[in-house]
């Protein structure tokens, strides 16, 4: 078994530097930075974690997710091991997570790349075309009826097999732009691609920082485009930001039961570059989840960016859909009634977002006068009727 990889992040100009090296040694990870890094000597260097791995620190013990702690943002969840032992076999699945780091395609999240030596590893770009999305459709659906992967196929399976997340995805390329394809499954109870788009330009009209998102048909399936917000344009689409999930911002595994806005807001407010920017957008978030029935909104499903030169701000908004297949609560603790979805339990911890409580309602309230046309919003943005009816459910019943 592999027990050690390095660590190197990408920039924007095409350059790479080393960052450090990660290992396991008695069922822990251990991460150092190399010296050219921590000394910061290219003037680029960034800490992979804004307060438990400061660039002046000596060796991190990483206990948390399969001990590579906030590096295994860069891992897939289940979507992307799924293709990865189909397309492997699954005694050839990576055993440990320095293993899955190094499986990890370039179309992962965030600027990391990893190796089993010092010097950096070529770029293997894995982009799909919209032309792409048929087969790519048809390509998961095979994999989804558990037949083995098409070896013809691997270049489309590893266009996305990389990324985070359950649902099945693809990166492709359109109008000069890199996108997350997000596929819809022959077992979804309604239009979730349309569903999501409509929910993310809802979330726009309400202030919210949402990535731009487009409807696509993908053969006898349906994809939601979300724009990627680590790429900069094409021609080569490289990475523009660090990612850290808000699981790896408060150092949690994903079993923990820890979670809460409260608490991200807390770590928005130590590192953020714009604290009380960010604070307030994450207020609107949270009021707009509870009210649409976004009930998804587990720590995987926020994140910070680092980029040069602008430092630690919250990434725009993804993965927002109204969940009426979910018990209405939360993911993530609201408030002091923990996540009861109410806006009540909103209000109840609005300081910790720097809002006093006549501040927290108006910006709720801003939120409420935009959603209360939702459904019209919806149907002009392709949402069926039928789909419409089931959303019904997750909305709070007042809207
Ligand atoms: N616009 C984006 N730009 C860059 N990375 C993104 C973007 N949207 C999502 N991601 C990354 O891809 C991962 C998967 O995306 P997303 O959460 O939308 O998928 P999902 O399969 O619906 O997830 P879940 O399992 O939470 O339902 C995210 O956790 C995040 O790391
Ligand atoms: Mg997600």
């Amino acid at each position: 078994m592999i027990s050690e990889a390095f660590v190197h992040a990408r920039f924007a100009d095409g350059s790479s530097h080393l960052v450090g090296r990660c290992r396991l040694a008695d069922r822990l990870g251990q991460f150092a930075y190399a010296g050219s890094w921590r000394e910061n000597r290219h003037g680029r260097a960034f800490p992979l974690h804004p307060e438990r791995m400061p660039l002046d620190g000596g060796e991190f013990v990483l206990r948390t997710r399969s001990q590579i702690g906030p590096l295994a943002d860069s891992t897939p969840d289940s979507w992307g091991r799924r293709i990865v032992e189909a397309l492997q076999g699954p005694e050839h699945r990576p055993g440990n997570g320095i293993e899955w780091l190094l499986a990890s395609g370039d179309e992962r999240v965030g600027c990391l790349a990893f190796s089993r030596t010092p010097s950096p590893p070529a770029v293997r770009a894995a982009v799909g075309a919209d032309s792409d999305l048929g087969r790519f459709a048809s390509a998961f659906a095979a994999i989804e009826r558990g037949e083995a992967a098409d070896p013809l196929s691997e270049h489309l399976f590893r266009a996305g097999a990389s990324l985070g997340g359950a649902r099945p995805k693809a990166v492709i390329a359109q109008d000069d732009q890199l996108w997350i394809a997000k596929f819809s499954r022959t077992s979804d109870g309604f239009d979730h691609c349309a569903a999501e788009h409509a929910a993310m330009r809802l979330a726009q009209v309400c202030g919210i920082d949402a990535a731009a998102t487009r409807l696509a048909n993908a053969g006898v399936r349906r994809a939601v485009l979300v724009q990627r917000f680590d790429r900069t344009p094409g021609p080569d689409f490289r990475p523009s930001a660090h990612y850290l999930s808000a699981l790896s911002a408060l150092d949690l595994d994903e079993t923990a039961q820890g979670g809460s806005y409260a608490a991200i807001a807390g770590f928005l407010r130590r590192v953020s570059a714009d604290h009380r920017a960010d604070a307030v957008e994450l207020f609107r978030r949270m009021v707009f989840n509870v009210l649409v029935g976004n009930r998804d909104d587990h720590l995987k499903n926020h994140a910070v960016l680092f980029r040069p030169g602008q430092g630690w701000r919250l990434a725009p908004a993804f993965d927002v859909m109204p969940q009426p297949e979910f018990a209405p609560v939360q993911a993530i603790s609201v408030g002091r009634f923990g996540t009861t979805a109410s806006l009540a339990n909103c209000y109840t911890l609005c300081g910790e977002f720097g809002l006093h409580d006549d501040e927290a309602r108006a910006v709720a309230g801003g939120i409420v006068e935009r959603l209360r046309n939702w459904r019209p919003f919806f149907a002009a943005h392709e949402v069926d009727a039928s789909t419409i009816r089931r959303l019904g459910g997750a909305f709070a019943p007042t809207l």
